[in-house]
């Protein structure tokens, strides 16, 4: 188990260039199994979950092979259609492969994704999308086994914008016969990305971005090759980071756009923001309570809910910060109260007094996000912080304590004694 030991007060400058999005590629590694042949993603960074993922791939039978953060996938040969148990347990974003193995093998099984540190998990409306194009979905024992004859195109109406069920049902549909159209269908930005790699592998998806998206199911489709977009989580944590140590700190190769709603919390609250077509700059400005309600996109993004709760802790007024997406995603509350934060949680809205800094303390990180506003917290603290269970850390934000370092940051990694 490792640890991450930060020494506070450290004013962050420089500029930062963001990699591929964690949320784009996942989906898009799944995809590759819809065709045989060699697929290859550019800009894919080294994390956990891309670990995963691979190695679920591979258990299947495809061959990675990974040339920097470029991942090469040859899906010719795929000899199994059972996700292995310990692997689904290890990372829920597994439940994608649902979808392509039902359109390219007509069958799948797998374990419960199973729930994490920030809620229960369901799968209801993935199970629900795919029904409704025809696979049938028996679930027992832990496991879940999909099969279908043949996906037919049908009217997929979400009762909740889910992500993962948006990508499971355009990936499942399109090599279902006739035509299939997904009505209140999630909005990501990677969900626009995960359609221009299927319009590239010969797919006809149109509407992804919107909340109606329409597929004409297609007989075949070929390996293609792809720059995946990048990390808008990993680019908000990072203009956090900046402000929090009102430092001035530029993220490049980022779509503004997709950050809107985190950059006008921002400038709610006093921070100095420069937007240009492909970067971001953050300026040291006072820090003033402000109201943040988690939404789906394009709402405020609750991956980073916990990142701007750590920024609000500091500087003056108060903020109400309601988490509407996860049932379960404060777990940094506590740790942040260990190092002075004013914080009452009720339910799922967390009110938070501004006080003028922190102070260091040995924090645990209990999941992805959270953990990543624990390093936040610590790099504007007074003193100096520990932050156990980087391995949660790892898994969506690529050695972020060299990132950090970079700007100047005083952090490292050390084994915990
Ligand atoms: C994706 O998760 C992201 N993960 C999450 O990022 C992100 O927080 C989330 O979307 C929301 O933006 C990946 O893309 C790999 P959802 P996903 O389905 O698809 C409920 C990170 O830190 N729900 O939109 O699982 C669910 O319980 C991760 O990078 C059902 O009830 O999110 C949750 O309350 C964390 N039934 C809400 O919907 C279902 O069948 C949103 O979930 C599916 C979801």
């Amino acid at each position: 188990m490792e640890k991450f030991i930060v020494k506070g007060e450290v004013q962050l400058n420089g500029t930062i260039r963001m990699s591929g999005a964690k949320n784009a590629i996942l989906p898009i590694m799944a995809a590759t199994l819809l065709c045989s042949g060699i697929s290859i993603i550019h800009d894919v960074p080294y994390l956990r979950d891309i670990k995963v993922m691979q190695d679920i791939l591979a258990l299947l039978g495809a061959k990675i092979t990974r040339e920097k953060n470029t991942l090469v996938i040859d899906t010719t040969i795929i000899q199994d259609t059972e996700i292995p148990e310990h692997l689904m347990r290890e990372m829920r974003a597994s439940v994608f492969l649902m979808g392509p193995m039902l359109g390219r093998f007509h069958k799948v099984r797998m374990s419960y994704p199973g729930g994490c540190a920030i809620g229960p998990r369901p799968i209801d409306l993935h199970i629900k999308a795919l029904e409704k194009i025809g696979a049938d979905v028996k679930e027992g024992f832990g496991f879940i086994e999909a099969q279908t004859n043949c996906l037919t195109g049908g009217e997929i109406n979400f009762d909740y914008p889910s992500v993962g069920a948006t990508e499971n049902a355009m990936m499942a549909a399109v090599l279902a016969k006739g035509s299939t159209i997904i009505r209140n269908a999630a909005r990501e930005p990677e969900i626009y990305d995960l359609q221009v790699f299927l319009n590239k592998m010969g797919a006809k998806v149109m509407g992804a971005g919107s909340d109606i998206i329409r597929v004409d199911g297609t007989e075949k489709l070929t390996a293609t090759e792809h720059i995946v977009m990048s990390d808008r989580i990993q680019a908000g944590t990072f203009l956090v980071a900046g402000a929090i140590t009102r430092g001035d700190v530029m993220v490049e190769n980022i779509l503004s756009e997709h950050l809107f709603s985190v950059t006008d919390k921002l400038k709610e609250m006093g921070v100095q923001i420069t937007t240009g077509k492909n970067y971001i700059r953050v300026q040291s400005g006072d820090l003033r309570g402000v109201d943040i309600k988690t939404l789906p996109y394009p709402g405020f993004p609750t991956d980073l809910q916990a990142p701007m709760l750590s920024l609000v802790t500091n500087g003056k007024g108060t903020s109400i910060i309601t988490e509407t997406i996860f049932e379960n995603r404060f777990k940094h509350v506590d740790e942040l109260i260990r190092m002075g934060a004013k914080i009452k949680v009720e339910g799922r809205t967390a009110i938070i007094r501004g006080i003028p800094k922190l102070t260091g303390a040995i924090v645990a990180a209990h999941d992805l996000r959270a953990g990543g506003a624990l390093v936040l917290a610590a790099l504007a603290a007074e003193g100096t912080s520990e932050i156990e269970n980087v391995y949660h850390i790892d898994r969506g934000y690529e050695a972020l304590e060299e990132k950090l370092r970079s700007l100047g940051a005083n952090i490292s990694r050390h084994k915990k004694d």
